[in-house]
């Protein structure tokens, strides 16, 4: 077997992945760096992010400010020193996004311009027009190729993590353009392979997000953190599940229900007001608009469709001018995909699966429990985002816990001795695995896609936007059944080159053990808490479950949910309150958005 052999291996080339390369390079640049990624680091999924990255920048602000919004925002879940170092850190990273070149939209002074976002008391969230992700992942991208320490693995497919002696010694991966198998062996790995969102079956998520990092990490021995927590977005376009970005409320937006009511207004989050209010209606947190909209559809004042139940998204009002100046992509999307003008229709939009507030868990540095191991952006659980995160924190989150993963993780490599010979006789059996199971394996009776559909449906029915007991404990069967039909697998295709039907079982493989952590954690909270509803326990319960659910996968593939109390420093859990007026709400006069280049 081929072996290649760095110090410091990243698997995932997007904003969390590189932002980790450059820190690991700066650090020490005496390191080899591999970053190895499923797709050419560019169509990562941070591409698609729209509306921005929040971090505190304007004088009327403050961290504690932006702590104390994510902090109630997530529902009492997120540990306090890991929201307080991210507030602390995050408008550093955007600056330094900014020198390496980040086209930040800017007011007419030339000052750094923010908006608004759901559930934030303050204008703090940075923005490059509505393709805020795409300037980002650019400018990470161009500024990863400074570094000659940094090798880069395009289009290879990991399957499994390598641990000998209690800790990871590097990865068994797929080269997609030639299906060779091979070794690459490091004193550290990070997992910055982002969400799962691909396990339901309607999602703002690419078809690579599959959960490969979690479940990665989750087979290796590292313990999944928090899995219950789906978030889903209150604006997706209908058939597509394409995000139409909060961006586009925070610019004034309304969301109508099949009356044409601002239906917000009976949830809680405010009245009208002319103009939109921060914390407020359409500008409340995700987990209460989505919820807002089950509500409305049991009603049954939605708009029935061919594509489910929708509301309406309504920009008329905003005109022509700010919808290009501001929210360009939304034009573009609704347009192409749709086939509507938003300047002169209304947006059919229904909630949408977009990220998951849980991962691998992790400490602020990015550590797993097992030696070794890293992980950051939306793989990881650090935990910042609680039971619910707040739009525009993601962004950041992957620069700040990229940037200390992949320093701690240079600094953990400098102190290893290379890998031991018997990672690659567990490479080996990889390869053999792959071969039999997979690759040239004949008469299998099951299709991957029969078992991904009812994987999909599965865990939408039982894991959706409510939950209860006995759909869940249902939905659990069910997963585990089709685990078992896993097992029976036909491939039709057995050839090396870009055999995407191989990579589509592995994905498949990750996906079915994501769903049940996501499932058995659901079950063992018997409570009510941001994106975790249940309707069999209703309320929020601090006494038992102020805790994180810790999940491990037991050696026969089943799990064990153990709870971690949550780290609360400075903010004692309280009621989360939405709807009130700011003082600070007038948004500044215009913006400006700089070319790149
Ligand atoms: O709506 C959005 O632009 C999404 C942002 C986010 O998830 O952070």
């Amino acid at each position: 077997m081929d072996v290649s052999s760095h110090d410091v291996l990243l698997v995932g080339g997007g904003g969390a992945g590189l932002r980790a390369a450059i820190a690991a390079a700066e650090v020490n640049p005496q390191l080899s760096i591999a970053v190895v990624s499923k797709v050419y680091p560019m169509r990562s999924h941070t591409v698609s992010a729209e509306g921005g990255a929040a971090g505190v920048i304007k004088e009327d602000d403050s961290l504690d400010e932006h702590a104390y919004d994510s902090i109630s925002g997530g529902d009492w879940l997120c540990d306090q020193d890991a929201v307080e170092t991210f507030v602390k850190e995050a408008p550093q990273e955007l600056l330094q996004l900014e020198r390496w070149g980040c086209p930040w939209s800017r007011e007419p002074n030339g000052h750094i311009a923010v908006r608004a976002f759901g559930g934030m008391k303050k204008r703090r969230t940075w923005f490059a027009a509505d393709k805020t992700g795409f300037h980002m992942l650019h400018t990470l991208f161009q500024t990863s190729l400074r570094f000659d320490p940094i090798t880069r693995y395009d289009e290879w497919f990991v399957t499994k993590l390598l641990v000998d002696e209690g800790r990871v010694q590097g990865v068994v991966a797929i080269e997609l353009m030639s299906g060779r198998i091979q070794a690459i062996t490091a004193k550290a790995v990070i997992l910055c392979t982002g969400g799962c969102g691909r396990i339901f079956p309607f999602t703002t998520n690419a078809n690579i997000k599959n959960g490969d990092g979690m479940a990665l990490a989750y087979r290796a021995g590292a313990p999944l953190k928090d899995m219950e927590f789906v978030q889903y977005h209150p604006t997706g376009l209908p058939f597509t599940g394409i995000l139409i970005t909060e961006a586009a409320r925070s610019e004034g937006g309304y969301m109508l229900n099949k009356d044409g009511y601002r239906y917000l207004q009976d949830y809680n989050l405010g009245k009208p007001q002319p103009k939109p209010v921060l914390r407020s209606m359409e500008l409340g947190p995700r987990d209460r608009l989505s919820q807002a909209f089950v509500s409305e559809d049991q009603k049954g004042r939605t708009i029935q469709t061919p594509y489910g139940s929708i509301v309406h998204l309504d920009l008329r009002h905003l005109g022509e001018k700010v919808i290009n100046t501001k929210l360009p992509f939304v034009r573009e999307l609704c347009m192409k995909y749709q086939n509507i003008d938003p300047v002169k229709e209304l947006i059919p939009v229904r909630p949408v699966v977009h990220y998951m507030m849980g991962g691998v868990s992790t400490d602020i540095d990015g550590a797993t429990p097992l030696a070794g191991l890293y992980a950051a952006g939306e793989v990881a659980c650090v935990s910042i985002n609680g039971a619910n995160r707040l739009g525009s924190n993601s962004l950041p989150e992957c620069l700040v816990f990229g940037a200390r993963a992949g320093k701690a993780a240079a600094l953990f490599a400098a102190q290893q001795k290379v890998p031991n010979g018997s990672v690659l006789a567990q490479a080996t059996d990889e390869r053999k695995r792959l071969e039999s199971q997979f690759l040239f394996k004949t008469g299998g009776r099951e299709r991957i896609s029969t078992i991904r559909e009812g994987m999909q449906t599965t865990v939408e029915k039982c894991a959706g936007i409510y939950r209860d007991g006995a759909s869940l404990a249902e939905g659990a069967d069910t997963l585990r059944q089709l685990q078992e039909r896993f097992a029976d697998i036909n491939l039709d295709d057995h050839n090396r080159t870009f055999n995407t039907e191989l990579e589509a079982a592995l994905e498949l493989g990750f996906m079915l053990d994501v769903a049940e952590s996501i499932v058995q954690c659901a079950l063992h909270r018997t409570e009510s808490r941001g994106a975790h509803q249940r309707t069999d326990f209703p309320a929020r319960d601090d006494k038992r479950f102020l805790a994180h659910s810790i999940v491990h996968r037991n050696p026969d593939g089943s799990s064990r949910v153990e709870l971690l109390p949550v780290k609360i420093t400075r903010w004692a859990p309280g009621e989360r309150v939405y709807g009130e007026l700011s003082q600070t709400n007038e948004p500044p006069q215009a913006v400006l958005t700089r070319k790149a280049g």
